[in-house]
């Protein structure tokens, strides 16, 4: 399945974008189900607090969330990490905080996606300071190759190549994140054209 399409920006050149689809919904689904399993078979019978990390990991903690049995809480926090581009800035920057505490809890951190390892490492280094009873972390995506930092996830989804990918959460500029599949987004050489839509 492919699906193209034009970005325009004012007074900026046009690029063709397309986005080829990398893991289905079906396959997400499925993956969620074994990984939610998995998580309830090492936490037996424990009150199990997620934290998600917006918005990329939204679906994958709604999805994750409703398919663990038992007790099940979640709450979000939001760093900044990538510009408006498809490389980091490398710089993390906490932009919105939990709602509750997280002391004496059992806490999943659900991430959309691994990859060079800051964010996590960040987050991890801040929840750490606050006393829960277990840190563990669940990303959808794990992208080795890119890996900078020592930072490892207990669970993945998928262990992906060294391509931008965007869909289930993960954006290109804010978009793309609707989809329900994985997809692995190429941009086209500038047309060279000026526009002035925005
Ligand atoms: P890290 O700090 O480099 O590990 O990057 C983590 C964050 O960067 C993720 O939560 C995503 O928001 C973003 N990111 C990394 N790789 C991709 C990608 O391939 N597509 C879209 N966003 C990405
Ligand atoms: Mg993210």
């Amino acid at each position: 399945m492919r699906k193209s399409g034009k970005t325009r920006h004012q007074n900026t050149k046009v690029r063709s974008e397309n986005v080829k689809i990398l893991i289905s919904g079906r396959r997400i689904q499925r993956r969620i189900q074994a990984l939610a399993r998995q998580i309830r078979k090492d936490f037996p019978g424990e009150p199990l607090h997620l934290v998600s990390v917006l918005k990329g990991g939204v679906f994958f903690l709604t999805d994750l969330a409703r398919s663990i049995s038992g007790e099940v809480s979640f709450d979000f926090i939001a760093v900044s990490s990538y510009g408006q581009d498809t490389r980091s800035s490398g710089q993390v920057r906490l932009t919105r905080d939990l709602d509750s505490s997280i002391e004496g809890k059992t806490v999943i951190v659900v991430e959309d996606i691994l990859d060079t390892g800051m964010t996590l490492q960040y987050l991890l280094r801040l929840f750490q300071q606050r006393k829960p009873k277990h840190l563990r972390v669940a990303v959808l995506l794990d992208k080795p190759e890119r890996r900078i930092t020592a930072v490892h996830a207990d669970y993945v989804g998928f262990t992906i190549p060294n391509e931008f990918v965007v869909g289930y959460g993960l954006d290109y500029s804010e978009r793309y994140r609707n989809l329900s599949f994985v997809g692995v987004l190429t941009l086209g050489p500038a047309s060279g054209k000026k526009t002035s839509e925005a």
